[in-house]
């Protein structure tokens, strides 16, 4: 039971005594509205000075269930006002110098427990609402909101606008994310990669020697396991959301285009210092983390509106909730997801989307070839497959793999054969970024490594740990080359993860041994622990290779495992899966599918390590993957700024390091 009257959207104590309370947990009627009077942007939300913002009200009248109210006919006659300082509660009208708003109306359904979903019998609440868009607070201090409905009913909303920082530190932000990255998976990464002599590493991982070092929380706004979505909101607007929420505060209306929006730091570093806007991702670029940057929508899965959002801003999606973006056209956008872009079914309109920003002056570019041929001056689109980027491991070590996948960025159902990786993609992006900085403005950049969350899912932890190791080369390799061009002093890195996933590893496994017995309780005993667990078998070649000798797994050195399926592999453990086989071996044929479904639900996949044990799953029998876990994730700054993010802090709070290091916070007192 969430306690309302203390953390939550304050609603006054009289309310819940007359509802009679039922705290959902597993639905909510709406995330951040205990009570029936609900306010957006709601109790607990801090702003950038200047920052822009829609506000949404909603007055819920349920038509049945414990909170049924009013007939079910909601107060169409709610105010709501707004206080700061000594002075009274101003109407927003008047607050904010904008006309009233009309009345909107809708309903909604939810079930108010798991018994309810099971007998099929919903809660009915109808709904009246107003909303107005695209304001901003711009005199740092406390604020009050007040929705006064029902005759009498209060929802209180404390607000806060941050005094922000005047004097900007950092000209460029380098911006990386490793999806789903957690400092387990950085620990077993450092394992299989850098060579230990009597407990002593020889050589570090470059996030080991960041200059600043924190963490962060990371839960959502109404429960504790955020998606990538909702935690990317959260990083690059400073505002807590709903699962699945792109910059918007989720409302209960039916339309995924109208709910509450508010302005992300690449809208706000192109509004205010007319910067270079950079985007990369080993994901479809229409994915949540890449797409959070410019896209505001209720449903991350609108891809169409979230490419349409990179090109021509919101006003070509609904005019009737247009945003004033200025997002829109990044000078690179690097990526996979190219069904969003050739003429077909996944393509806005069905229209060849390629083309579409060409006519808007930007390079096309659909392999690593030409992405490294391409001037450095235009802005660029760089799709490199249908769907996600290829695996490093794929791409680097069982290039085999990359055959067969009918992934051709073009559509004509060829393989991308040609695909670059987050490093040659970042090296390029920081090339066009700093030649398109005409003056002294300065660029920002994201770039994600993706594939360390969707290989985690898929349990495929050498996959994952590949993308990590991956992720840590092109950091290496930017500060590199960030100090040839003569930008390393000017620029801030910042590296975290959006979330963290149930893995860790307990020990080592003798794979020859597991896999040579009959039983599941005998294969088990190949797994050693404590003074059994070993030494990394990775970083050493002898009697490490496959039977096929010819093949060399890696070789790539320093910094990347020299095997990667060595006799005796690292066991890791999940934290939340579905019944799946181990055996700890790498998957040489592709990615990991640990679970199929049945019509008993998901169970584990006959075919994926057949000559493993049977572990049974942890999660409900309709997940097929491993899903995200609540662990707090680590913060790695580097340069300007960076001091500001040791600590331990929330989530939100980047949003403000990074800003405060651009000084995007615009005061009028
Ligand atoms: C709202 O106010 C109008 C005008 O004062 C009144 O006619 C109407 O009955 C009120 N509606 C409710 C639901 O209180
Ligand atoms: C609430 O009302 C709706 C519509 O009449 C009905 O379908 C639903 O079963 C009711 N829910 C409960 C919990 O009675
Ligand atoms: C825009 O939203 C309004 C209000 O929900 C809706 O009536 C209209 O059909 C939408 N337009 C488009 C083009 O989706
Ligand atoms: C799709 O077509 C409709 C109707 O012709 C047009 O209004 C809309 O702008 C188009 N959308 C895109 C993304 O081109
Ligand atoms: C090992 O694999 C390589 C590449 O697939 C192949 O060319 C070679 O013939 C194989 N060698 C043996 C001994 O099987
Ligand atoms: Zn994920």
């Amino acid at each position: 039971m969430r306690s309302t009257a203390t953390i939550g959207t304050s609603a006054i104590l009289l309310a819940l005594t007359y509802l009679g309370f039922v705290s959902a947990q597993t639905f909510q009627r709406l995330g951040t509205c205990p009570s029936l009077g609900c306010v957006f942007p709601p109790d607990q939300t801090e702003f950038l000075a200047g920052q822009l913002f829609d506000i949404r009200l909603e007055v819920h009248a349920p038509v049945n269930g414990s909170e049924a109210s009013s007939g079910g006919v909601p107060d169409e006659n709610f105010t709501f006002c707004i206080q700061s300082g000594k002075g009274g509660c101003q109407d927003v009208t008047k607050y904010f110098q904008v006309q009233d708003s009309s009345i909107e109306k809708w309903s909604f359904s939810y079930y108010e427990d798991l018994f309810a979903k099971d007998a099929g019998t919903p809660i009915v609440v109808n709904v009246a609402s107003k909303a107005y868009r695209a304001l901003s607070l711009s005199k740092p201090g406390a604020y009050t909101a007040k929705l006064v409905y029902n005759g009498g009913f209060q929802t209180v909303a404390n607000w806060v606008v941050r005094e922000p920082a005047t004097r900007r530190k950092a000209k460029n932000v380098l911006f990386f994310i490793g999806d789903g990255m957690t400092q387990p998976m950085i620990t077993a990464a450092r394992l299989i990669a850098h060579k230990s002599i009597n407990g002593k590493y020889q050589s570090l991982m470059q996030m080991d020697q960041m200059e600043a070092l924190g963490h962060q929380m990371t839960h959502s706004i109404d429960s504790f396991i955020t998606d990538s979505a909702n935690s990317a909101t959260a990083l690059y607007t400073g505002k807590k959301s709903t699962v699945n929420t792109l910059n918007v505060w989720a409302d209960s209306s039916a339309n995924s285009l109208d709910d509450p929006k508010v302005e992300t730091i690449a809208e706000l570093f192109r509004r205010h210092i007319g910067g270079a806007l950079g985007i990369v991702s080993t994901a479809y670029i229409a994915d949540a983390t890449p797409a959070a940057l410019c896209a505001h929508t209720r449903d991350r899965g609108q891809y169409v509106t979230v490419v349409t959002e990179y090109l021509t801003s919101a006003e070509a999606v609904n005019s009737t909730f247009a945003w004033p973006t200025s997002c829109k056209q990044p000078d690179v956008i690097f990526g996979g997801g190219a069904e969003q872009f050739f003429p077909g079914r996944g393509s806005p309109n069905g229209t060849d989307y390629y083309q579409a920003f060409r006519d808007k002056g930007y390079n096309v570019v659909l392999s690593n070839t030409e992405l490294q041929a391409t001037s450095s001056k235009a802005k660029t689109l760089g799709i490199f497959s249908v769907g996600n980027l290829a695996k490093w491991i794929d791409r680097n070590v069982l290039k085999e793999n990359l055959k067969g996948q009918r992934n051709s960025p073009t559509g004509d159902g060829t393989d991308a054969l040609d695909q670059p990786g987050l490093k040659e993609m970042t090296l390029k992006a920081i090339d066009i970024l700093q030649a398109r900085t005409k003056r002294n403005e300065g660029w920002f950049m994201m770039s994600e490594a993706a594939s360390i969350d969707k290989m985690m899912h898929a349990l495929d932890y050498d996959r994952a740990l590949g993308e990590l190791l991956e992720l840590d080369d092109t950091i290496r390799a930017s500060i590199a080359h960030l100090k040839k061009i003569g930008e390393l002093d000017n620029t801030l890195i910042v590296v975290t993860a959006d979330h963290g996933h149930g893995f860790d590893v307990f020990g080592g496994a003798d794979t020859k041994y597991l896999s040579a017995q009959t039983t599941d309780r005998k294969k088990r005993a190949a797994v050693g622990t404590y003074g059994e667990s070993g030494l990394s078998g990775y970083t050493v070649t002898e009697g490490a290779l496959p039977t096929n000798n010819t093949i060399v797994f890696g070789a790539e050195g320093p910094n990347f495992p020299v095997t990667w399926n060595p006799r005796y592999a690292y066991a890791a453990g999940f934290g939340a899966n579905p019944d799946r086989r181990e055996n700890y071996k790498l998957h040489t044929t592709g990615p990991r599918l640990p679970a199929v479904s049945s019509p008993d639900g998901y169970v584990a996949n006959p075919n994926d390590n057949p000559d493993g044990f049977n572990a049974p799953g942890t999660l409900g029998p309709d997940e097929g993957q491993g899903v995200h876990s609540l662990q707090d994730v680590s913060v790695f700054a580097s340069g300007p700024g960076s001091e500001a993010f040791r600590g331990v802090y929330n989530s939100i709070d980047i949003f403000f390091k990074i800003a405060d290091a651009l000084a995007l916070g615009r005061t009028s007192r």
